[in-house]
């Protein structure tokens, strides 16, 4: 494969700060998040703007003084303001400034006498220029957020100020700059981003767990009817619904993307996808994102060769851009995560066939090496969880390719291997998680397809946009599905789902 560099572009648009409606600001980040910490702004006069994460007073040998900590959450770290007495607004800032208040101050970059920076905030009283300004105060008795570390489980509550906290607002900086890198590593390979639809008519992975798209509930409560069912079919009247045929949220934007594979051959989609399964457990969302490659003239190798370059790739990109939030989440959340990141990026993935998994773990089982909630292991199973982690986190300790299911766990569109038993179908696993990706090489050859598609329960003719890709000019071409926020919480050693996207969907719960 040829590489395409995009073109870089030599913008005639400066960079400025769209913060004019109070003077323009400097982020926190480009004062300390840089190589010298701030070392070369001493002496200058910047505008800073944020929400306090502590603020307390302290008498000095020049009066009294407060010193504040603002984030404006371009980074992990606050800046540490010192506000002289009877500087400009102070007095108003004596009274109002707690916990969560926003704030703008004018001050002179100065050293600090503090080992834990270099550099602080001095608002002086000598200096008209210099100050403290109020924009929006809090009621601290009822500011939900304190200084200490709160609870998963609390944070989830409040999820509309979690992103506050060092912990969410560190997971959303990695998961921008990961969705950055997502892009950076598909374009420049020569792949074309397709925007597939949300709504949908097809059930891509056969599954059935789709939540349905339908304006005739409304339609039927505003005019007060009741909802009729055609007595002979038992079925609603889609004729009368929006698209007049049950539609969808998508699942995956697989089979559309299949299609602009199959004309412009390397090509990849990355949004949310939806489905209706009643998982409540730490590594399913009902609402999540995905990032679908799909590869013309290509086959499972070709594949699992692109999965493993872009994992590798993303470790990469996060160990250079997101440096400082990864030693927060190796500090507090995983220890050790660096160095594993680290090995990741070392040496090959593991892989193994579905059948050698199977005779490891009936061999291990046999010599006592682990023990199985389900101990009814056999050739056709769909792996449990507790397997698949055994797999990557004990035999191989690393990312492991899992590939050639039995056809039957996995869905109709998978190429059926030599065997006629198994399908060319790969699962990445990653310690500590599990599944992160699920990817295949497609079946192009149209009378194997139409009979496993009728072989899994579904219509033929509902998948006629997707046949006639096998009818005219079929290739071989094969894809994967990358599950973005499995990636965040490999990335970030972050134990729960609900934690890596901002506001989870799970069910019985769709708030914020
Ligand atoms: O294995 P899945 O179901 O594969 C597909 O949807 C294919 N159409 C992809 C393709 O070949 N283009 O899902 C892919 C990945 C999983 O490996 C997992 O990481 C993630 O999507 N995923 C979920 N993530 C969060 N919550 C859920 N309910 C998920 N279901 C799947
Ligand atoms: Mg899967």
């Amino acid at each position: 494969m040829t590489a395409t560099s995009p073109q870089v572009i030599e913008s005639k648009v400066p960079i400025k700060s769209y913060s004019s409606c109070v003077g323009g600001r400097t982020r926190v980040k480009d004062i300390i998040g840089v190589q010298d910490q701030g070392e070369s702004w001493i002496g200058q006069t910047v505008t800073v703007c944020g929400w306090v994460k502590t603020a307390r007073n302290q008498k000095g040998d020049d009066g009294l003084m407060m010193f504040v900590e603002i984030s404006d959450g371009s980074m992990l770290q606050g800046i540490q303001a010192v506000v002289f007495e009877n500087c400009v607004g102070y007095s108003k800032a004596q009274s109002q400034l707690g916990t969560g208040a926003s704030v703008k101050i004018v001050a002179e970059i100065v050293r600090s006498p503090a080992a834990k920076q270099v550099v602080e905030l001095a608002v002086r009283a000598d200096n008209s220029t210099h100050k403290i300004e109020v924009l929006g105060s809090v009621n601290s008795s009822e500011y939900p957020l304190a200084k200490k570390q709160h609870s998963r489980e609390f944070l989830r509550e409040i999820a509309h100020l979690r992103p506050r906290s060092n912990l969410i607002g560190a997971v959303a900086r990695v998961r921008s700059s990961l969705a950055a890198c997502v892009h950076d590593f598909f374009q420049h390979r020569g792949f074309l981003y397709v925007h597939t639809p949300i709504i949908t008519a097809a059930d891509c992975e056969g599954a059935g767990e789709m939540f349905q798209v339908s304006t005739i509930m409304a339609k039927a409560e505003k005019e007060g009817k009741s909802l009729v069912v055609d007595p002979k079919t038992g079925k609603f009247d889609y004729e009368s619904d929006f698209f007049a045929k049950p539609s969808f949220l998508t699942v995956s934007g697989q089979l559309s993307v299949e299609n602009y594979a199959c004309a412009l051959s390397d090509v990849y989609t990355f949004g949310p996808t939806f489905r209706a399964e009643n998982s409540h457990t730490s590594r399913h969302l009902a609402e999540f994102w995905m990032i679908e490659p799909e590869i013309a003239f290509a086959d499972i190798h070709d594949d699992m060769n692109c999965i493993e370059d872009f994992l590798k790739f993303s470790v990469q990109w996060a160990l250079d851009k997101n440096m400082d939030d990864l030693q927060f989440f190796d500090e507090r959340v995983e220890k050790g995560l660096i160095n594993r990141l680290r090995a990741v990026l070392d040496g090959p993935f593991a892989k193994v066939s579905y059948t050698e998994a199977i005779e490891i773990l009936i061999r291990d089982m046999k010599d006592k090496k682990v023990k199985f909630e389900n101990t009814k292991v056999f050739w056709g199973m769909d792996l449990d969880s507790e397997h698949e982690r055994y797999i990557t986190e004990k035999v191989f300790n690393k990312p492991t390719f899992v590939y050639n299911y039995p056809k039957e766990i996995k869905a109709f569109y998978m190429r059926l291997n030599e065997d006629g038993k198994t399908v060319a179908a790969t699962d990445c696993l990653a310690p500590g998680i599990g599944e992160v990706v699920g990817g295949s090489q497609r079946e192009e050859r149209l009378d194997i397809l139409d009979a496993r598609i009728t072989e899994s329960g579904l219509n033929v003719e509902d998948y006629g946009f997707y046949r006639d890709l096998r009818k005219y000019g079929s290739v071989p071409h094969a894809g994967f599905g990358v599950g973005f926020e499995r990636l965040i919480m490999y990335i970030t050693g972050v134990e729960n789902i609900r934690d890596v996207i901002p506001f989870p969907r799970f069910p019985g719960h769709a708030e914020f």
